[in-house]
C-alpha cells in the first residue's frame, strides 16, 4: 500500500486522533505502522500513552536506526507499531531524510500512516512529499475548511494523490458537508465529536482499541475500510441522529 499522510490547514482539527484511531482499524486489514510526522509539535505519543527514549528525531540526526525507533503498542486484540517523535530543535533541514524513511517501512508494513503537521510549512511540506496519498482533516467550521481548501491547492501541485476529506468532530451539521464538497472534494469519512475521543487524549489510550463497540469508532472502522480499498460512502446524519447516537 502507498505511505498515506494525514493533512490538514488549521491546527487542531484531529488528524493525530485521526491516525491513531484508524491506524488501529487498519490493523484488522494487515500490518501498521504511525509514523509521529510532525517534528515541530510532536504528541502522537501522548494518545498511545507512550514514553518515548528514542524518536524519529533520533533516526533523523543518524543516532539510531529507523526500527529502533519503533514501539509496539498492543491494547486488546490489537496491535500497531508506533514511529514517535521528539521536538527538534535545530534546523528543519534534517527532515531532508524523511522520505527516505518513509520508503524504508514501506517495505515493512502493509500500512504507513503519517501524521503531517498543519499548514503549509516546511515542517509539514517535507512529509507531505513523502507521501503518496494524502487527505484532508476538517471541523465543521468555515475557518477550518477555508484553511484546507488554501492546503488542498498546493496538494494539487504534488505529485501525491488526494484521496478526500475527512469530516472530524461532527454533530449533525449537515451545511458542513456541503460546504466542504462543494469546496474540497468528496468526503471518506465522517468522524463525530465523542467525548471517549477527549478522555482519550486525557489517559492516554485510543478509543477505537478500547471501546471499539462506540459509535466513534465504529465511523472509524467504516474510514479504516475506506482507505483499505473498499467501496464505502459516508452517510451525514442529522442533529438529532448525532444526539441519539443512531
Ligand atoms: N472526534 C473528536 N471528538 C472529540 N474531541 C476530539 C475529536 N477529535 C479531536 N478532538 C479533540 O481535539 C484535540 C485536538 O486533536 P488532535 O491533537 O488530534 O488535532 P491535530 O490536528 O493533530 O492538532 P495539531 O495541529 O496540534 O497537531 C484533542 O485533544 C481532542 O481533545
Ligand atoms: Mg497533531
Amino acid at each position: 500500500m502507498p505511505v498515506i499522510g494525514i493533512c490538514s490547514g488549521k491546527g487542531g482539527v484531529g488528524k493525530t486522533t485521526v491516525a491513531a484511531n484508524v491506524s488501529v482499524a487498519l490493523s484488522d486489514f494487515g500490518s501498521v505502522v504511525v509514523v509521529d510526522g510532525d517534528v515541530a509539535l510532536p504528541n502522537l505519543h501522548t494518545i498511545f500513552g507512550l514514553e518515548p527514549t528514542l524518536t524519529l528525531v533520533d533516526v533523523l540526526g543518524g543516532k539510531a536506526g529507523v526500527r529502533e525507533a519503533v514501539y509496539r503498542m498492543r491494547t486488546g486484540d490489537y496491535s500497531v507499531d508506533v514511529l514517535p517523535s521528539s521536538q527538534a530543535h535545530d534546523e528543519v533541514g534534517k527532515l531532508e531524510k524523511f522520505p527516505e524513511i518513509l520508503k524504508e517501512l514501506e517495505e515493512d508494513y502493509d500500512f504507513v500512516i503519517v501524521d503531517v503537521a498543519a499548514g503549509l510549512s516546511s515542517y509539514a511540506l517535507i512529509p507531505m512529499m513523502g507521501c503518496e496519498e494524502l487527505y484532508l482533516v476538517v471541523n465543521p467550521e468555515e475557518t477550518s475548511i477555508m484553511d484546507a481548501w488554501r492546503v488542498k491547492k498546493v496538494i494539487d501541485r504534488l505529485p501525491a494523490r488526494f484521496e478526500g476529506v475527512i469530516l472530524n468532530r461532527y454533530r449533525g451539521e449537515k451545511w458542513a458537508v456541503a460546504a466542504v464538497e462543494r469546496k474540497l472534494g468528496r468526503i471518506v469519512g465522517i468522524i463525530r465529536e465523542s467525548k471517549s475521543v477527549r478522555k482519550g487524549w486525557e489517559e492516554g489510550y485510543v478509543v477505537t482499541a478500547v471501546k471499539p463497540e462506540a459509535k466513534v469508532s465504529e465511523e472509524f472502522y467504516n474510514l479504516a475500510r475506506r482507505i483499505a480499498g473498499e467501496s464505502i460512502h459516508p452517510k451525514p446524519y442529522g442533529r438529532l441522529k448525532y444526539l441519539l447516537r443512531l
